[in-house]
């Protein structure tokens, strides 16, 4: 008994200290120019659900629920947010060269038919950025209509992917 409380003094004590340790906010000032937006006519429909759906992880401007201030749980959505942005960012999807755009936006398609995103565990919270089926179909389409607009601007073979990409930046 003795040793339970002890275990639980300092399980208290190491619970409270992590409160300290908080990861960087993820918000910053986007490129002009390199947004989703500016290199795609995003329909209003379509650019409303990134933003309320896809833009906390997948974004350069995260709104931070209040349990973001709890760790762990600030530290596992952080590593949603690094994880995601690294993968997409619409923030910077301007800046992406065609073939990581044209892969991204069958990505988008490939995500949303079979009902990965958004992640389940954030859906637990965000009720509300969960898409309803018109919602979906339209982004899907609208991305399909992206691919093929891609695909005619340029050969079909300079737009294959070498190797999945999961580095940073292009
Ligand atoms: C809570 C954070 C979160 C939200 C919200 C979210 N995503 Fe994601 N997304 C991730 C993470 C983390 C990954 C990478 C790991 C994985 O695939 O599970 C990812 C991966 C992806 C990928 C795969 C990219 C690649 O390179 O493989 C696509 C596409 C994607 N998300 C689209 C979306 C769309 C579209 C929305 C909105 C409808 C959305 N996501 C909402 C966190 C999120």
């Amino acid at each position: 008994m003795k040793y339970a409380k002890m275990l639980a003094a300092i399980l208290g004590v190491a619970l409270l200290a992590v409160q300290f340790v908080r990861p960087a906010k993820n918000r910053s000032q986007p490129a002009p120019g390199s947004g989703i937006e500016s290199a795609f006519p995003v329909p209003g429909h379509v650019m409303e659900v990134f933003k309320r759906s896809c833009f906390d992880c997948h974004s350069d401007s995260t709104v931070y629920p209040w349990y973001s201030e709890i760790q762990p749980l600030g530290w596992l959505l952080n590593s949603h947010i690094e994880d995601g942005k690294r993968r997409l960012d619409f923030d910077r999807f301007a800046s992406y060269r065609p073939v990581r755009q044209y892969g991204k936006f069958k990505d988008i398609v490939d995500q949303l038919q079979q009902d990965e995103m958004p992640l389940g565990s954030y859906l637990f919270i965000h009720r509300y950025a969960r898409l309803t089926t018109d919602e979906k179909e339209e982004v899907i389409h609208w991305s399909g209509a992206m691919i093929d607009s891609i695909r005619t601007h340029f050969p079909v073979d300079s737009l294959q992917r070498k190797k999945p990409d999961a580095r940073p930046g292009k």
